[in-house]
């Protein structure tokens, strides 16, 4: 039995590890569960003996006091800034002035790293233990936010992180503290269900989070970190960017896997050009990509001038905001008759593009977000993204601005706006209004339903204009004459759009429900009823209750479905598309499923399986009828399970679900299992 002390120090040794596997290297070995355990363990034991509690214990990284406010910490080595470079050109340039004070010919190596866009900090550690963590501020002197930048999960209280390599004695690394992409939009949804005030972008809410004077505050803010260089070492030899880095990754920081090293510098440009097309693909804000020449000793040589160090520069990608005059706001009407606000702009450039509108969500946003006519505002355009009005610049108020208002009258047919108490969207009462048809018809024909080729939106308001069109189902009655006798139509164009019309007559069935336009079913949700009904009139019959049952369906969309199908002008509406012949059934007729053994079966899958992938298990269930899900309920008939299975055995054994081997498996589909163990003749029903 291993002392008190020695459990503790193992125990504490063991979740430093599963922790970093977890969140440093994204590949944990171990279940949520039994990490739990081990953390409830050590809880425990600490609670038992809190003189044996270390300062860089797992279970220490939250639970400090409110601080009154943060101290100042003066850097040994400025934190310099960056010179800026926002072409190939540029960067070139920047190249030949290094070159000049070096040795002529001297080959170089370029370490290239995206620039994170969050808060640079300094993170010193003594003995490899986490002593201060402080905030850049102005480069010489910045804010100690220690209390904080431990309760980060990526920041390591004690390097290394694992195994047995000596730590410095003395070292200071430098890196970004960011919210990733995705975690930044759940944490502003979080905030706006709190009624608190949401982040402009995740640049300012890591920022925002990390200044906090309350450290508990920050441990529930999604943090994250990039380390990126060593301000300075004692007690390691290192030579190099790449070695730092390298450096850096043992000792169990999280270093950015997208850095590369180059000894071409044209490879270095392409590079940077590829990560500028490619940079909403990433998690993670960058505003640009940083070089920096490899060689710690040519970057001696070459040193800082001003604020910028001449080894390094940084390539900045085109903005994605900019201010600019919120002229008026406009009204569009969409599909389902909901009034939306846009704005409209003083013309900006933001990264290359001409921006005249903007999007503004709803009226609620509006107000929210203290938008007012006549302000400054700043508009974001992020990839093919629509532009989005952000915030206002509430300091550069005039005093002219005027309130943004709700239109009383719907813009495109007079006829009364509604905003039912409690929900977001105002809408137009008129069910017949033509804005709302010519999105209708735009939506039905668009590729993501019936996929009528050649059909858009200024071909939308024309037909409709023209009377040709009063719902979706008139694209099947149109006269050629009619078509002919419209501005821009030959013969051949006419007969193109005829057989583009007549070749959607026969598209899969969830195109069609998708092209109907029921509130809340996109593509996904088609495809889903689709292959669960088959058949459109199956579709209509089902009821709320039925639909609820489909894994996929809550609520909100069965009672959506049951609800357009119940209306009259909906069911006209289809009858008229089937009597042009549209296809309403799905074309492969399944063998009943009753004679399918697995039928009705909802299994899940984990662990590894003995013969079968994943997917080859999953396409076996479905053949035969089954279902598959991913995760265990009391809805759940079966857990296949295999080899080091996960947390998903404890719920089944919980929730009392059967738990099958893949032999099992064969068995139930009256298959003879592969070469091994005789299976049993039923089922393992544990
Ligand atoms: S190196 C000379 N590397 O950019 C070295 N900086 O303008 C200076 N930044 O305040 C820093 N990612 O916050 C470096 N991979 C990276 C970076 C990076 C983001 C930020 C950092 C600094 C600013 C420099």
């Amino acid at each position: 039995m291993p002392s008190v002390e020695e459990r503790i120090r193992e125990l504490s040794a063991q979740i430093r590890y599963h922790n970093h596997r977890y969140h440093v290297l994204n590949d944990p070995e171990i279940s949520d569960h039994q990490y739990d355990l081990l953390f409830r363990e050590l809880l425990e034991l600490e609670a038992l003996h809190p003189e044996l509690i270390a300062s860089d214990s797992p279970t220490q990284r939250v639970g400090a006091p409110p601080q009154e406010e943060l101290g100042k910490v003066e850097h040994p080595y400025p934190m310099t800034s960056l010179g800026n470079a926002f072409s190939a050109d540029e960067l070139r340039d920047w190249l030949t002035r290094a070159q000049r004070l070096l040795p002529e010919g001297m080959p170089l190596a370029f370490v290239v790293e995206p620039k994170i866009d969050g808060l640079a900090v300094a993170l010193t550690y003594e003995d490899g233990r986490l002593l201060r963590g402080a905030t850049r501020g102005d480069g010489h002197i910045g804010e100690d936010v220690t209390l904080n930048l431990r309760t980060v999960s990526t920041v390591p209280l004690r390097i290394p992180v694992s195994g047995s390599e000596t730590p410095p004695s003395r070292i200071e690394v430098r890196g970004e503290v960011y919210i990733p992409r995705d975690q930044f939009e759940a944490l502003n949804r979080r905030l706006e269900a709190e009624g608190a005030k949401t982040f402009a972008n995740p640049r300012n809410a890591a920022a925002g989070s990390l200044r906090q004077l309350d450290a508990n505050i920050t441990a529930a803010r999604p943090l994250s970190l990039f380390a990126y260089a060593i301000g300075y070492v004692a007690g390691a030899q290192i030579g190099s960017q790449w070695g730092a880095l390298d450096y850096l990754r043992r000792m169990g920081f999280p270093v950015n896997r997208d850095i590369a090293r180059f000894e071409d510098f044209e490879q270095v440009i392409a590079y940077c050009l590829e990560w500028m097309s490619r940079r909403d693909s990433l998690n993670y804000e960058a505003d640009g990509v940083v070089i920096k020449i490899d060689d710690f000793a040519v970057q001696k040589r070459l040193g800082i001038v001003g604020n910028a160090p001449r080894w390094a520069v940084a390539f900045k990608f085109p903005a994605r905001e900019e201010t600019t005059r919120l002229l008026d706001v406009g009204a569009n009407v969409g599909r389902t008759g909901v009034i939306t606000p846009y704005a409209i702009l003083e013309p900006v450039d933001i990264g290359g593009v001409t921006v005249r509108q903007a999007s503004l969500h709803n009226y609620e946003d509006i107000a929210r977000k203290g938008i007012k006519i006549g302000d400054m505002v700043v508009v974001k355009r992020a990839g093919d993204v629509i532009p989005q009005v952000v915030k206002p610049v509430e300091s550069m108020r005039t005093g002219a601005e005027r309130d943004v208002v709700l239109p009383t009258h719907c813009p495109i047919c007079g006829e009364s706006v509604v905003k039912p108490e409690g929900e977001v969207a105002a809408h137009c009462v008129n069910a017949a209004c033509p804005a709302r048809l010519v999105r209708q018809v735009e939506y039905f024909a668009s590729r993501g339903a019936m996929d009528i080729e050649g059909f858009g939106s200024r071909l939308a308001e024309i037909f409709v204009e023209r009377g040709l069109l009063h719902d979706v189902a008139d694209f099947y009655y149109l006269q050629r004459d009619a078509i002919l006798n419209t501005e821009g139509f030959d013969v051949t164009r006419t007969d193109n759009l005829l057989a583009s019309i007549a070749a959607s007559k026969n598209r899969p069935l969830w195109r069609l429900i998708a092209a109907l336009g029921i509130g809340n079913v996109g593509g996904t949700v088609a495809q889903l009823v689709s292959k669960e009904y088959r058949s459109l009139d199956r579709l209509m019959a089902a009821t709320q209750e039925e639909l609820q049952q489909l894994e996929g369906i809550g609520p909100t969309i069965a009672a959506s479905i049951a609800d357009f199908f119940g209306r009259p002008r909906h069911r006209e509406i289809i009858a008229k598309l089937k009597h042009a012949g549209v296809r309403t059934e799905e074309e492969v007729v399944q063998p009943t499923g009753a004679a399918l053994p697995l039928t009705g079966k909802t299994f899940v899958i984990t662990g590894t399986l003995p013969s079968l992938s994943r997917d080859q298990a999953k396409a076996l269930i479905e053949q035969f009828g089954g279902k598959v899900t991913g995760s265990v309920s009391a809805k759940t008939d079966y857990l296949l399970m295999g080899a080091s299975p996960g947390s998903k055995q404890e719920k089944a054994l919980k929730l009392g679900v059967p738990i099958l081997s893949e032999d099992d498996l064969h068995h139930l589909i009256g298959e003879e299992p592969g070469a091994g163990a005789p299976a049993p003749a039923q089922p393992t029903l544990l």
